[in-house]
């Protein structure tokens, strides 16, 4: 096993939570990392849509916000029992201040940071994000971006994700995650 790997997996006893803004990668990178560490990915947003047995934008339509970070909430609390998986957050996570408390206190945090045009970019013509199904989706995520960073800055790890391939973005991580855990030991 690389030593990277080895040094990670000796040190590690907290899920790898990845937090940040919508269309920033959170998914498609915790699955990698996840593989490359040969531990379980979860998206919590998958567990709360399976939990409510609809779409999360029919959650937002039928039960408003609120409801949804409450599901969002319970799932993520039951997530923080697994000791070994890398996480993936719903974008919203943080606003909630039990769920942030949470996550600071329960995982090892990993902030995933791009420009606003690489995330309008990213989530162009998708549907199923309920806070960006209007007219001026670039200005929702400015807006989400300007109240949200000062909550993603309390991560314990910031990771610009820029324009780098998935493949480098996952050694970043995984790089700047033992480091991390190097330095807290
Ligand atoms: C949200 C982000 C979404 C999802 C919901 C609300 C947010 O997750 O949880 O639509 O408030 O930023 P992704 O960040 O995975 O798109």
């Amino acid at each position: 096993m690389d030593n990277k790997i080895t040094n990670i997996k000796r040190r590690l006893h907290k899920p790898i939570v990845l937090i940040g803004l919508m269309g920033v990668g959170k998914t498609q990178l915790g699955r990698i990392v996840a593989k490359e560490l040969g531990v379980k990915f979860v998206d919590s947003d998958d567990e709360i849509v399976k939990a409510a047995g609809m779409p999360i934008s029919d959650i937002f339509e039928k039960f408003g916000e609120e409801y949804f970070r409450a599901g969002e909430r319970r799932v993520i609390k039951r997530l923080m029992e697994d000791d070994s998986a890398v996480i993936a957050t719903g974008g919203g996570a943080v606003t909630s201040p039990e769920t942030a408390d949470l996550l600071w206190s329960e995982a090892l945090s990993v902030w995933l940071n791009a420009d606003i045009d690489v995330l309008c970019q990213r989530t162009a013509g998708h549907t199923k994000r309920p806070l960006l199904n209007n007219n001026d989706p670039r200005a929702v995520l400015q807006k989400l971006s300007d109240e949200r960073t000062p909550l993603y800055q309390k991560a314990n790890i910031h990771i610009d994700t820029g324009n780098g391939s998935l493949s480098k973005m996952k050694d970043e991580i995984l790089s700047r995650v033992e480091s991390y855990l190097q330095e807290q030991e």
